[in-house]
């Protein structure tokens, strides 16, 4: 091909493959509000949001986005902005309000309602059986460090997907067990808010056993349905070539990556993670046969991706340099690797303090599908908080944020087109939405909340994902 082809073929706005799914993301407890109607149980994040401290501005669910209410409006936005798949996650202490015991009708009832709703419109349902609000009862029990938790998981599983799944397209078990296990109870920036690292690595295992068999649960009630989870997979780079800083980046993709991936396709947990996690546990927490649940086949992996991190082995003496984005208790999320450094990037940067860096997207991508060939991806979660400016007018144009989505989608786009089976994309987050212990503060919304008065407003980034949506395609980028 010759240069100048090379050129304009650069220069033409990529397409996605024919039948790639475009879709828009939330969770229960960052939209719904209605905490304590039709027999809802209190959650973890509802305990840790009303403690003092442990959110900015001491904001809680308690109203969110008031999507409880409002669902049916939510759904026309969907509807409009034209996606063909919403995933949405359902929660727990709404169908289990102790986490164990019969279903909770009116909850489900909800639940059934968003998912005719959706059916209505178009729209194919991804439902998410856990982003996070677990019982609060069952955390009192131990939570997911306690075995029992994942086997209540997976009855819970079995309600939901016995009530919902001739309806539902795809279930998802869990989103980001890394962060539940290691900002909930390492690092303690999450509900529940502890600082015990046996205790996440226990966590650990328990949802990968839950994940298990909450999927052993789809399997079997709801055999046509696809079957994923999502994982916040990490991308880290090393500081410099010196061994140190690459072990550094082995030891995070071990803890970070590998401690999922591998109990959950590979049927085992790595060796070098084990070994590196030695001082901290023993690991008997792991049964026999557990790891013979937790490989269960799954239909595509989701992906959650948000930005990338710059990893140094810490030298014993400096200062330490802790920028990995995820606040910071004093204690460290990544157990085993306590003693690596996070250091600041250049370049654009989120309103999370996320360096923008859309390669790591493509590279993440392939590096995942090398890893597991035959199995398909899904990019589950992207999107970006900015301060939003709302005009006199209303109009919140918000540019950078649409920009990021178009140049993460193009490196989705990228990825594919160097081989990577991606078969979808959800942006991060179809609403402005509680931001876990960031509160209100930060909106990731591409649709504006007012939280005063619950009005719901396209930004321009909506306008811009409605267009990409609607070509198949990626815009031009500036
Ligand atoms: C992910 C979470 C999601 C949202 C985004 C910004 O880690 O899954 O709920 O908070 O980050």
């Amino acid at each position: 091909m010759s240069t100048s082809a090379d050129e304009k073929e650069n220069a033409m706005p990529r397409t996605l493959p024919e039948g790639f799914v475009w879709g828009a993301a939330t969770a229960s407890y960052q939209i719904e509000g209605a905490v304590n109607e039709d027999g809802r149980g209190p959650s973890i994040w509802d305990t840790f949001s009303h403690a003092p401290g442990n959110t900015l501005n001491g904001d809680t669910g308690d109203v969110a986005a008031d999507h409880y209410h409002r669902y049916e409006q939510d759904l026309d936005l969907l509807k409009e902005l034209g996606v063909g798949a919403y995933r949405f996650s359902i929660a727990w202490p709404r169908i289990q309000p102790t986490g164990s015991g019969p279903a909770v009708q009116a909850g489900m009832d909800f639940y059934s309602r968003l998912v005719d709703g959706l059916i209505q419109r178009g729209i194919a349902p991804v439902a998410t059986l856990y982003h996070w609000d677990l019982p609060q009862a069952l955390e009192d029990a131990g939570g997911w460090p306690a075995r029992d938790t994942a086997l209540r998981f997976g009855e819970y599983a079995e309600l939901v997907v016995g009530a919902l799944g001739d309806r539902v397209h795809q279930w998802t078990t869990l989103n980001e067990p890394w962060c539940a296990a290691y900002l909930g109870y390492a690092a303690g920036v999450h509900a529940p808010g502890r600082r015990e690292p046996a205790a996440a690595l226990a966590a650990v295992h328990h949802l990968n056993l839950g994940h298990g068999l909450a999927g052993v649960a789809v399997r079997e009630l709801a055999p046509t349905a696809l079957l994923s989870v999502t994982l916040n997979l990490h991308v880290h780079h090393a500081a410099s070539d010196s061994p140190a800083d690459v072990e550094a980046v082995r030891r995070l993709d071990a803890v970070g990556n590998r401690a999922f991936l591998g109990p959950m396709l590979d049927g085992e947990y790595p060796g070098d993670l084990i070994e590196d996690t030695m001082a901290v546990t023993d690991w008997s927490f792991v049964r026999d046969g557990d790891l013979a649940v937790t490989p269960v086949p799954l239909d595509n992996l989701g992906v959650n991706y948000y930005t990338t991190g710059l990893a140094q082995q810490w030298d014993g003496h400096s200062p330490r340099v802790r920028a990995d984005g995820h606040g910071d208790s004093g204690a460290s999320p990544w157990v085993g690797a306590e003693d690596v450094d996070f250091l600041p990037q250049s370049g654009l940067h989120t309103a999370m303090g996320w360096k923008v860096e859309p390669a790591g997207m493509t590279e993440l991508l392939l590096r995942t599908a090398k890893r597991y060939p035959g199995l398909p991806l899904m990019v589950t979660e992207n999107g970006a908080a900015f301060d939003d400016a709302v005009d006199d007018d209303g109009a919140v144009h918000d540019a950078e944020r649409a920009s990021y989505v178009a140049r993460h989608v193009d490196a989705v786009a990228a990825a594919i087109e160097q081989g990577a089976d991606v078969r979808g994309y959800f942006v991060w987050s179809l609403l402005d939405n509680f931001e876990w212990a960031y509160g209100y503060d930060r909106r990731f919304g591409i649709i504006r909340v007012d939280y005063d008065t619950q009005e719901r407003t396209w930004k321009d980034s909506a306008r811009t994902y409605q267009r990409m949506v609607a070509t198949n395609a990626v815009p031009d980028l500036d």
